[in-house]
């Protein structure tokens, strides 16, 4: 018998050196699709980091991982032990994910205002979630505070904080950054995302910066609403913010201490209206066959766009955070786009594919 667990044991470790461990194993080593269509437009390589792919279908996954595998190193979490989060996205289903493989609770705050998918997609991966009232970040009651609040008189319980807690950038320093670098031969002129907590942005271009000797560029793309592009384009001096964005996850009012880690060193940046995001989320599904969220359609028009700015001849890499699946009642509704004025953002010829009342 002992024989025969042993013998199942090495069987399992060496099962194939092609296979990864659970899902914690599966995170990361994305594909780095060429976007074909854009591509010859530009003269450039338009390339996009297949995020969608990751087990969670996030590129939160490996943000996610990066603070508990951090909090885990660090001794502040320990087996049994609880992850508390405030979130409304991405970063709570990443998390969620994360704790069942490793064998901890997972409790999420989150504002009332959101959907009920989002509560119950949460609980059906075993989070417990908290819907607390909608209110302003300098009240007490706001839902960061709580998640901040919870975890503090716990024992055992981290608060993994994802837009202060570098360990967020860095998870996107050890991981996405190299493989950019590796997947590109070394051969990127430029890195264009959106940033939410701006750990993809800091971490990823901090890698590439330094791997290149400051030769790649490293650019923010915004969307309105966002205080971001008025920042980085006065010097650090002004937080203008106008309009607002139909994009979910993207946009910040304030320099984060993961974007805090990088925002000086930014090539530059890119305000993206909501029109040129919709038109593109039906472009991508037409010509490439990519089914993706806003905030990666955002990133697309920015990549695009500093493509048009290089000149031909360059590579300029962008992240597809997401699939269009937890936006579809949204994205793909008649009746929704034309509440937010962006029915005729959809070409003409695309029309079609907005099938949903
Ligand atoms: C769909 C989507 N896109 C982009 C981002 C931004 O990533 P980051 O928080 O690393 O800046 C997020 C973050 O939650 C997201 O959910």
């Amino acid at each position: 018998m002992a024989a025969a667990l042993r013998a199942g044991k090495a069987f399992a470790r060496g099962f194939s050196s092609r296979s990864v461990d659970g899902f914690v194993g599966a995170v990361g080593n994305t594909p780095l699709i060429r976007l074909t269509k854009l591509s010859e437009k530009t003269g450039c390589n338009i390339v996009g980091k297949a995020e969608f792919q990751n087990p969670g279908g996030s590129v939160k996954d490996r943000a996610a991982l990066g603070v508990v595998e951090d909090a885990e190193r660090r001794g502040l979490l320990k087996p049994g032990g609880t992850v508390v989060e405030g979130t409304a996205g991405n970063t709570g289903i990443g998390l969620a994910h994360v704790c069942r493989s490793k064998g901890y609770r997972c409790v999420i705050f989150m504002p009332n205002t959101q959907s009920q998918e989002k509560i119950d997609l949460l609980r059906m991966l075993g989070a417990e979630v908290y819907p607390v009232p909608a209110v302003a970040y300098e009240n007490p009651a706001n839902y960061n505070h709580q998640a901040r609040d919870f975890a503090k008189n716990l024992p055992n319980a981290i608060w993994t904080d994802q837009f202060d807690n570098t360990a967020n950038a860095q998870a996107h320093y050890v991981s996405t950054g190299p493989e950019i670098w590796e997947q590109t031969e070394g051969k990127v002129d430029a890195f264009i995302c959106a940033t939410g907590t701006g750990g993809t942005l800091a971490g990823t271009g901090r890698f590439l910066k330094e791997k290149s000797g400051g030769k790649t560029q490293i650019w923010l793309a915004d969307p309105p609403g966002s205080v971001l592009h008025s920042y980085i384009e006065s010097g650090g001096k002004l937080k203008d913010r106008s309009g607002s964005s139909i994009t979910e996850g993207i946009g910040q009012g304030r320099i984060t201490n993961n974007l805090g880690t990088f925002v000086d060193r930014l090539d530059g940046s890119l305000t993206i209206a909501d029109e040129k995001s919709i038109s593109m989320i039906y472009n991508l599904l037409d010509s490439e066959g990519l089914y993706i969220g806003a905030s990666s359609a955002l990133n697309v028009v920015a990549a695009v766009e500093l493509a048009q700015k290089l000149g031909p001849g360059h590579t300029i890499a962008t992240i597809l955070c997401d699939g269009a699946y937890r936006y579809q009642s949204r994205l793909f509704s008649k009746k929704w786009l034309q509440a937010k004025g962006l029915e005729s953002a959809i070409p003409e010829h695309l029309q079609k594919y907005a099938v949903l009342d």
